[in-house]
């Protein structure tokens, strides 16, 4: 089956994307091990971000999204927006998401959306949030090459991104590159409380303690929680597959093109140029491929319960999507997951709070193209390691 993904701006017409090859060298392994070192401190903020919340309730979510902004504007723009500390003047994320919510609406407005591109004026969430962006680019331009980050190779690719072609990378960056992991590793940790409270009913080990039992032992040998020591952690590694499958930041998935012969396949016949969209929600709770697909279950990735993966599951699971066009920014994402979920486990047994409500929860779940999750109320006790 041949799909050619649709570039952002005719889904979006206020954001387009433009050319690869700057991206990828900024995602090259020799700078995701730079990137590191900044992803850890800035995890070390969240870390004591929640110790310094104390013994009660915490939005988790909030927290969260503070630290994928941070570190999203530290490893893209060389700038210290300073959210985990609460010096930032504005509330970067809410921002987003309001900015989010509005343009996906629009965008699936196909007719007015294709006139909005030849209008001069366009909303005014939309308009703010390009206001945004290009003012955090202009920051970074004027910081020149002196730090590697995402934009360095941006800005110094050849051949050069026109200005048009940066505003648009600023933008994808800053959605794709915050939105994306807050949002899972929120869920994820929500799925670790409802996992445990369920677990300790019927006396089950839970999720928590063999994250932790893993991490422990990580430590126990000598080892420092960072980026690269946890990269292989079996366990660890499972959980964040299952979040990506489960909580996927992107439900609706991502739209694509059909080649202009059209395309056939089970027996349908999808004619040429028609846009398709694969939706992760749906495929990856497909029986078909995830048998108990609606559970939360790690195992699936460990080898200790096979017959939950079929023969058709890793042609399946496609996350960070499929192809040319899919996500650069994988790496960085999963070393994100992997060293947030093992530096808080480490720390912290994790349980709902008693504000959290499922009801409430999947209420506030809305699926804009990428996701935005509620608040999710969630207990933090320090563990004495
Ligand atoms: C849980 C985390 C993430 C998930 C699940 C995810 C998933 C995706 C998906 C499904 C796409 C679309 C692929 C397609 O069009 O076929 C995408 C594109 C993209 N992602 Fe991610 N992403 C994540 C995190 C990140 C991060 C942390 C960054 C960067 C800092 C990033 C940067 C990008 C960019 C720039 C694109 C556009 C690529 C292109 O069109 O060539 N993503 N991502």
């Amino acid at each position: 089956m041949e799909l050619t993904v649709s570039s952002h701006n005719e889904i979006m017409p206020f954001m387009e994307f433009g050319g690869e090859p700057g991206e990828e060298k900024a995602f090259a392994n020799n700078e995701l091990k730079d990137y590191s070192v900044r992803v850890e401190y800035h995890v070390s903020k969240l870390v004591d971000a929640i110790h310094g919340k104390g013994p009660g309730e915490i939005n988790i979510a909030k927290l969260i999204d503070n630290f994928a902004f941070d570190t999203m504007a530290d490893l893209a723009f060389a700038q210290d927006t300073g959210t985990q500390e609460d010096t930032s003047i504005t509330n970067h994320m809410e921002f987003l998401h309001s900015h989010i919510s509005k343009i996906t609406f629009i965008s699936h407005l196909r007719n007015v959306c294709q006139l909005l591109k030849y209008m001069p004026v366009s909303h005014k969430e939309a308009r703010d949030f390009q206001k945004r962006c290009a003012a955090m680019l202009r920051r970074r331009i004027s910081l020149g090459n002196s730090r590697k980050d995402i934009f360095s190779h941006l800005l110094s690719a050849s051949p050069k991104f026109t200005p048009k072609e940066l505003d648009a990378n600023a933008n994808v960056i800053i959605v794709a590159g915050s939105d994306t992991t807050s949002s899972t590793l929120a869920q994820a940790l929500r799925g670790i409380a409802a996992d445990r409270k369920e677990k300790s009913k019927i006396g089950e080990k839970s999720i928590l303690s063999k994250l932790q039992a893993e991490v422990d032992a990580i430590c126990d040998n000598g080892g420092d929680l960072n980026v690269e020591t946890v990269k292989s952690a079996n366990y660890l590694n499972a959980m964040v597959n299952e979040a990506l499958r489960l909580y996927n930041p992107a439900p609706s998935g991502i739209q694509a093109y059909t080649p202009p012969q059209g395309l056939e396949f089970a027996g349908i016949t999808i004619p040429g140029n028609v846009e398709v969209r694969i939706p992760h929600f749906t495929l990856f709770m497909d029986e078909r491929y995830f048998p108990s697909g609606q559970k939360f279950i790690p195992e699936r990735w460990t080898g200790e319960k096979p017959e939950l993966l079929t023969e058709y599951s890793r042609k399946a699971y496609i996350p960070f999507g499929y192809g040319a066009h899919s996500c650069v920014g994988k790496q960085l994402a999963l070393n994100e997951m992997r060293i947030v979920l093992a530096r808080i486990v480490r720390e912290f047994d994790v349980s709902f709070g008693e504000s959290y409500d499922e009801e409430t929860f999947e209420n506030e779940w809305k699926d804009y193209g990428v996701l935005q999750v509620g608040a999710v109320w969630l207990k933090f006790s320090p563990r004495s390691v």
